[in-house]
């Protein structure tokens, strides 16, 4: 029998492929629902399902009893406020940090799934970020992931933590890659900055939670962070490239909306969000991160520690995704 594994943040993008690949492996997965989640959903994945606010500490306790470990993957990956963040990223890791170490006296391990928006970009081309660079966040997003990572170090000596910090994730479910496919089924690639000189990590969903569950059951990750990337180094026109041509899209042209443009649109969009209380794509934080040049990291500690490798080729993983989203009228 594997471990009882609770999973936050199941019904969505990656939490869905996580608990599927638990399953699988033989691993008693339990998924954590808020009041404010999708119940249909988390149903319909047929595991055990505990529901608790993130500010309820009781129901958290009960909801962590008898849990060998913990998978954190519930967060908001925008939001137009700090508190928002504070209160989708921060707060839910403190709490279930004390709630795990109340009630379980040799728990195995607590996973964070952070990112790489809490180390920033990488400085210079050519060098991924390595898990040792000095984080530099530079969104209200990635300050509140590096933030919540702070409080799981803090936990060390009382909880084995390991941190992950996947880049950009990508595979069926997704909306971000979409919005780009979307586009460029019209034959448009639309960016931010200097879209020539961008680079980015990319890693395949499936090959997230491999790395993931491989992450949580390694004795050497305890206490330790890792990049769970595929190697390369993506430029637009490489992804373009890949993509148009699964997409059948003959012609692409490439637009580059200037910084000074993106960022008055930010605003613009951003002050909207506040007025409207809605979040949406596009705010201050959001083109700060759309602007950088090189989100780009390293998996060397990863393949050393843990073993990882990413598996899916860019052109095998886009086929599946660009055939999913098609299955489900998504594009
Ligand atoms: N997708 C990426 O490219 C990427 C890259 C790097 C890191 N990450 C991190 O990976 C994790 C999962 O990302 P994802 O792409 O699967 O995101 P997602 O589809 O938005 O799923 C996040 C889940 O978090 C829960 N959630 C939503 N609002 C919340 C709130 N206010 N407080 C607490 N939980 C909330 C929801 O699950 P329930 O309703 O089931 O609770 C939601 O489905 C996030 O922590 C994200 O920061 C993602």
């Amino acid at each position: 029998m594997g471990q009882i594994i609770l999973v936050t943040g199941a019904t969505g993008f990656i939490g869905k492929v996580l608990v599927a690949y638990l399953k699988k492996r033989g691993d008693a997965p339990r998924i954590l629902v808020r009041p404010e989640s999708d119940s249909l959903k988390a149903q319909a994945m047929g595991v055990d399902i505990c529901e608790a606010g993130y500010d309820d500490h009781e129901k958290l306790r009960e909801a962590v009893s008898g849990v060998d470990s913990i998978i954190h993957l519930a967060g908001v990956t925008r939001s137009v406020t700090r508190e928002g963040y504070f209160q989708g990223n921060v707060m839910p890791v403190e709490n279930l940090l004390r709630a795990f170490v109340d009630v379980n006296s040799s728990p195995a391990r607590f996973v964070f799934v952070s990112s790489l928006a809490a180390a920033g970009p990488a400085p210079v081309a050519g060098e991924g970020l390595r898990e040792t660079d000095p984080p530099l966040p530079v969104s209200g997003y990635g300050r509140s992931k590096l933030d919540a990572e702070h409080l799981c170090l803090s936990y060390r000596d009382k909880l084995p933590v390991t941190i992950v910090r996947p880049p950009a994730v990508y595979g069926p479910g997704d909306r971000d890659v979409l919005q780009f496919l979307q586009l460029l089924k019209k034959g448009l690639v639309l960016g931010a900055g200097d879209v020539d000189r961008q680079r980015l990590s990319l890693i395949h969903v499936e090959d997230l939670v491999e790395g993931i569950v491989m992450a949580a059951r390694s004795p050497a990750a305890v206490g330790e962070t890792y990049y769970i990337t595929s190697p390369e180094w993506y430029s637009w026109d490489q992804l373009a490239a890949v993509a148009a041509r699964e997409l059948g899209v003959a012609t692409v042209r490439k637009i580059s909306l200037p910084k000074p443009l993106m960022r008055l649109a930010g605003t613009i969009a951003g002050f909207a969000g506040i007025v409207s209380g809605k979040t949406g794509l596009l705010n201050p934080d959001k083109v700060n991160e759309m602007v950088q040049d090189y989100w780009i990291c390293s998996p060397r500690k990863a393949e050393k520690e843990l073993g990882f490798i990413a598996k899916t080729p860019l052109e095998e993983g886009m086929r599946r995704t660009i055939a999913w989203y098609r299955e489900e009228g998504w594009l």
